[in-house]
């Protein structure tokens, strides 16, 4: 008598959900974006700002994410409006799938541009151009290659294409039984990097400048970009992990499940950390550099390590590969949604939506080369100085992903049923009260706060 249905297939083990989920969490967020924005914002104090973000807030929004997903069994705006009027609450909370469509959008345009930039160092490892940097040329092929909007243009059209060709063809089933080997071999690459690390003198110093909470280098907007990047990287506020949640088979224990993603995506983004700033600091580099950083950084340590030309050649493919893994989860929302709104086949939606991505791209690769002056919302002190790369990321991770997920989680905390909850959850009575308590109060009031402060 289940009123529920089952309009598709589910994963076929537990594992195939975990390592899709991985794949969507671990990429870019964890090895590009973290090291640069702890770099400006300071160190130590904005990791643990981060650190409890993704306790207090991301865990518990993606297991609301989930518990949604697995109720709904749809895409997520349809999961949405299913679940909002079987329980005769306002349609309006469709709202939190559309913002998740565009804010999926928003983001792949940029994501792509920047994979674009992983996959271009493939080709410099490859042809031993990081072996004759020093300290001060370290940034000289990043600056090359940002200065040059053709060549941008190529390898973002190249991240594109293979992410298209993906979703078109539904084939990200071959993608994550690959995961299931290159995964674990990025956060081999990465201890062989903090290896390396590890034997430069600036070592102890950049470890101390992680882990040492220094409260006074970190100001309210660093606190909100800590907040973001906790969405950013779980890949929460945009319906992605809901639509995987509506795959999930009910016998997967939501939590345990979702304590290895946040655990292993923690991981990684600490490794590449600890990886990237004993180089900066060793070399007196900038670790305020911005996005860069790593792509000026990386490339000298490789440069200097016995068999850095392989291991900066393997090492570059895996990036690629993780940002691979998450540009599909970010096209898939949007295409499911063209497939199901217009008459478009799974090929022709994917195509369009690619194609509509990649041009927004094109705005973010101007950004770093012709229209680096161009600050469209400069007349606001707020935004004084943003390029339209820098306005994208922060309207998606510093407004749209925390408020889509706050609007996720009160809705769970609020508006469901709490037994209806509980035996998504299957939780002990005490773990339950905690993860309610948790949902309901701190996680959606330290959202609010944060924003309220910055704003
Ligand atoms: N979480 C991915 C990363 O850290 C990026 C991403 C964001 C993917 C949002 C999907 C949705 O790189």
């Amino acid at each position: 008598m289940s009123s529920k249905p089952h309009s598709h297939a589910q994963w076929s083990s537990r594992l195939a959900f975990t390592l899709a989920a991985v794949g969507s969490s671990v990429g870019l967020g964890n090895i590009w974006k973290f090291p640069y924005m702890t770099g400006e914002s300071g160190g130590g104090a904005f990791v643990l700002v981060y650190l409890i973000c993704i306790l207090l807030i991301g865990l518990p929004i993606l297991m609301s994410e989930w518990l949604l997903g697995r109720l709904g069994q749809k895409n997520p705006i349809s999961t949405m409006s299913h679940i909002s009027a079987r329980l005769k609450r306002s349609p309006a909370w469709v709202l939190i799938g559309v913002a998740g469509v565009l804010g999926a959008y928003l983001i792949l345009s940029f994501y792509s541009v920047i994979g674009g930039w992983a996959l271009a160092f493939i080709a410099d490892a490859a042809s031993g151009s990081f072996e004759t940097l020093t300290s001060d040329t370290a940034g000289s092929l990043f600056g090359g290659l940002l200065g040059d909007p053709t060549t941008l243009l190529a390898w973002h059209s190249a991240f594109m294409l293979m992410v298209i060709l993906v979703v078109a063809g539904g084939v990200a089933g071959g993608l994550e039984r690959a995961a299931k080997i290159l995964m674990p071999l990025l956060a081999v690459m990465l201890i062989v990097l903090v290896g390396y690390a590890a034997t430069t003198d600036g070592f102890a110093d950049a470890a101390a400048w992680l882990l040492t909470p220094d409260f006074s280098k970190l100001d309210k907007d660093g606190v909100l970009a800590a907040m973001g990047h906790a969405f950013f990287t779980l890949s929460l506020g945009m319906g992605i992990m809901m639509a995987y949640g509506s795959y999930l088979s009910d016998d997967v224990n939501i939590g345990r499940t979702a304590l290895v993603v946040v655990v292993l995506d923690t991981v990684i983004a600490l490794l590449a950390g600890l990886a990237i700033f004993p180089v900066v600091f060793s070399n007196g580099l900038d670790a305020a550099a911005g996005p860069g950083l790593i792509f000026q950084t990386l490339p000298l340590a490789f440069g200097r390590m016995p068999g850095g030309e392989v291991f900066g050649v393997v090492f570059f493919v895996l990036l690629v590969f993780a940002a691979w893994t998450s540009g599909i989860s970010l096209l898939e929302p949007i295409v499911e949604w063209l497939e199901e709104k217009t008459p478009m086949s799974r090929v022709g939606s994917a195509w369009v939506a690619g194609i509509a991505t990649w041009l927004l791209g094109i705005a973010t690769i101007l950004s770093f080369n012709l229209w680096s002056d161009v600050a469209p919302l400069g007349m606001f002190a707020k935004f004084e100085g943003m390029t339209i790369f820098d306005l994208l990321d922060y309207a998606t991770s510093k407004l749209m992903l925390p408020l889509t997920g706050l609007a996720t989680i009160v809705f769970v905390g609020w508006f469901m049923g709490r037994d209806e909850v509980r035996s998504q959850l299957n939780m002990s009575d005490s773990a339950f009260s905690l993860w309610s308590f948790v949902a309901r109060y701190i996680a959606p009031i330290g959202v609010v706060v944060v924003f309220a402060s910055s704003l």
